[in-house]
């Protein structure tokens, strides 16, 4: 086990902002997760799970031990009547492995296709896009408990999916651990995800509806899309909308689309008659962030070298490149002003979305 100390960490988060770990430890094995919790130095340190660091913001020095995931691998792990069951290391690249998945002839993920970050953090954020998310296609996963150098595994129940939510973005509820995983239980900063598995249907039907997708549809007179063909079509609306954070550093949405009332979304379309909306299938009306933040007029401006995009207001975004990065407090400082200008014009609180560090 190789400690690095003093580690710059500008390379390894999507945003590019430049902060250092005092040390950093690369994870390539169950048995280094062990070695770390084992060390009379290391194992009583506080510790920080980095991935593909797509969804964080750091606002300083990560003064925890940081935990880089580098576990790899990719197989088809069984057949179930109705599933495939493939597995991939939590360190492989999330978009590689959705190609991967697609080269195998295993349809199911090619919504998802290019989303940035690790296979170990998509169960996380429970990621999604075009009208899938993580939960769909997840089957189970790996993880190592970082306090008691336990190995675990976690069913969909047990990770309690939400929108952009997981049981690993939440602290844990109690001091004491019990042994048994509540789906209740908050796992962040106590789980160190080694794998993930996820069942791909075998009757696999396009998910579609999405109006981006539908328009794409019509454009190019297909009715019946393959999987293949999704997939191009998703990689090409994303490198149109979204900025790639290896040409301007972003963490994605900054913040989640908020869900309001029927009677608040009425009132807000008595006055905004264009706001867009999309009902729920529990009553409550989900409205589109970067609509708001648009309406108030953030396309564009800037906090120092933190700005809004200028083609998705709910994506922040880093101008500085490598050479003058924003820092996290201009992000925060920005994600602060948007928050404040959204609340006083349309009475919603925006959530962000990264984990800010
Ligand atoms: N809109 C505006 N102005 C803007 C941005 C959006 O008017 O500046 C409008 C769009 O015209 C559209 C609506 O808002 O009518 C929704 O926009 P879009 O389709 O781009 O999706 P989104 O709700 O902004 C969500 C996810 C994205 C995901 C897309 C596609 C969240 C927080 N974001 O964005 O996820 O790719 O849908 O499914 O749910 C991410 O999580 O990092 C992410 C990029």
């Amino acid at each position: 086990m190789l400690v690095e100390q003093n580690v710059p960490l500008q390379s390894l988060n999507s945003f590019g902002i430049a902060a250092r770990a005092a040390s950093l430890v690369r994870v390539r094995t169950e048995g280094d997760v062990r070695a770390v919790l084992s060390d009379p130095v290391l194992g009583g340190q506080g510790k920080f799970v980095l991935g593909g660091g797509s969804n964080i913001i750091l606002t300083g020095d990560v003064k925890q031990l940081v935990l880089k995931v580098e576990t790899l691998g990719r197989r088809v792990l069984e057949q179930t009547e109705r599933h495939t069951i493939v597995e991939a290391g939590a360190g492989e690249n999330w978009h590689d492995f959705v190609t991967w998945t697609l080269d195998q002839g295993l349809p199911g993920l090619e919504n998802l296709a290019l989303i940035p970050g690790t296979v170990g953090a998509s169960p996380v954020q429970n990621i999604g896009a075009y009208g899938l998310e993580l939960q769909d296609r997840f089957d189970s996963l790996d993880a190592v408990d970082l306090a008691t150098g336990e190995l675990f595994s976690l069913d969909a129940a047990q990770c309690g999916f939400a929108y952009r939510d997981s049981v690993f973005k939440h602290p844990p509820a109690a001091a004491t651990y019990p042994g048994e995983l509540p789906r209740s239980m908050g796992l962040a900063g106590r789980a160190l995800i080694l794998r993930v598995r996820f069942a791909l249907p075998k009757a696999w039907k396009p998910v579609l509806g999405y109006l981006d997708l539908e328009r794409r549809m019509q454009e190019e007179g297909v009715n019946r899309p393959s999987a293949r063909q999704i997939y191009d079509w998703i990689v090409s609306i994303r490198r149109a909308k979204l900025p790639d954070p290896a040409v301007i550093g972003n963490a994605g949405s900054f913040f989640k689309n908020p869900t309001v009332t029927p009677e608040q979304c009425q009132d807000i379309i008595g006055r905004d008659p264009k706001v867009v909306h999309y009902p729920m299938a529990d009553g409550s009306i989900k409205l589109a962030a970067g609509w708001l933040i648009d309406a108030c007029g953030w396309k564009g401006k800037q906090v120092g070298n933190a700005a809004v995009y200028d083609k998705q207001a709910l994506v922040l975004i880093n101008r500085g490149g490598s050479e003058h990065p924003a820092t996290g407090g201009e992000v925060m400082t920005l994600a602060k002003a948007i928050q404040t200008s959204v609340y006083e014009r349309f009475g919603i609180r925006l959530e962000p979305e990264p984990v800010v560090v």
